[in-house]
C-alpha cells in the first residue's frame, strides 16, 4: 500500500486530481469511480480547475457511483445521484449519459444490485476508484463486519454513520435513510487503482487500523491491503496515529523520482 502524507486537504485534492488527469490523458474514456461526502470535494475542485484551464479533457470520461441511499427519489437533493451530478458531473462538464449508478428506488433491490455489478463489469471495470473512509472504517457503505468478498448489495447503516450524515439532512437524523446500496468490498477491490483520501484527526484511528492493523472485516478499509495498487492519501491529522508515519514521509514524497500516485 502506498501511503502519502500531505500537509493539508487541498494538497491531497491536488495530488489525486493530478493522478486522475494523468489517467484521462492515457485513457480518455476512463471509468472513474467517485465518492460522496465532504472529504473528496478538494479533489473535484482541483480537477475542475484543470478542466477549465484546458489541462485535461473530460469529454469522453465516464463516472461510476459507489453507493446510494435506498428509497430516496433520484431527484431528492441528497440522493447521491443528485449530489454527484451537482458536485462532480456538472463542474467537470460530464453528462448524465456517461454516468452509471445503482437504482436506489428499484422495487427489487437485490436485482438492481446485481444489475449494477454486471454493468460495471460490462463497462470494462473501474479504472480509478476514489474512496473516503468512515470514522468506523467503512468504505462505500460497507459497515464494520461486511464480508471482504461482498458484492453490491443492500446494507443497513450504523447509528454512527446516520449521525455523521445527519448534517446533510438539516441535522435531522430522522430524515437519514436506514438502508443503502453499496458496491461490495469485493466489487471495490476489482477497480484497477484504489485511492483513499482521509483528512482530519477524526479519521486517525480508522486510518491507523486500515494501514497498520490486520486485514479484518471489523475495519472494512483494511481490505485495501489486499489490492496490488492502493494509495492512501492522508493529511497530518489523519496520519497522526500511524506508527510508520516517518517511514511513509520518506518513502514517497521525498524521493527525487517520485512522480505522484
Ligand atoms: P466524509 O465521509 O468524507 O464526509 O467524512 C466519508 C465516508 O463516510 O466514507
Amino acid at each position: 500500500m502506498e501511503v502519502v502524507i500531505v500537509p493539508d486537504a487541498k494538497s491531497g485534492g491536488e495530488l489525486i486530481a493530478e493522478a486522475m488527469a494523468q489517467l484521462l490523458r492515457r485513457k480518455p474514456e476512463a471509468l472513474l469511480g467517485v465518492a460522496t461526502g465532504s472529504t473528496p470535494l478538494p479533489i473535484y475542485q482541483a480537477l475542475t480547475a484543470k478542466v477549465r484551464s484546458g489541462a485535461v479533457d473530460t469529454s469522453r470520461a465516464r463516472i461510476a457511483q459507489l453507493d446510494e441511499y435506498v428509497g430516496l427519489p433520484a431527484e431528492h437533493p441528497e440522493s447521491y445521484r443528485s449530489v454527484l451530478r451537482r458536485e462532480v458531473l456538472e463542474p467537470l462538464g460530464i453528462g448524465m449519459d456517461a454516468f452509471m449508478g445503482p437504482d436506489g428506488t428499484a422495487e427489487d433491490v437485490q436485482a438492481a444490485c446485481e444489475a449494477y455489478d454486471a454493468a460495471l463489469a460490462g463497462a470494462g471495470g473501474v479504472d480509478l476508484q476514489l474512496l473516503g473512509i468512515g470514522t468506523d472504517g467503512h468504505i462505500g457503505f460497507n459497515e464494520p463486519c461486511s464480508s471482504l468478498a461482498s458484492r453490491t448489495r443492500i446494507k443497513t447503516l450504523t447509528e454512527q454513520t446516520r449521525v455523521d450524515n445527519a448534517r446533510f439532512f438539516d441535522g435531522d437524523i430522522s430524515q437519514v435513510p436506514h438502508h443503502v446500496i453499496t458496491q461490495g468490498i469485493g466489487t471495490i477491490l476489482e477497480a484497477r487503482h484504489l485511492v483513499l483520501l482521509a483528512t482530519g484527526l477524526g479519521k486517525a484511528d480508522a486510518v491507523a487500523a486500515t494501514v497498520e492493523g490486520p486485514v479484518a472485516a471489523v475495519c472494512p478499509a483494511s481490505a485495501l491491503q489486499l489490492h496490488p495498487h492502493a494509495t492512501v492519501v492522508v493529511d497530518e491529522g489523519a496520519a497522526s496515529k500511524l506508527k510508520l508515519a516517518d517511514y511513509f514521509r520518506h518513502t514517497y514524497v521525498n524521493k527525487p523520482e517520485w512522480q505522484g500516485i
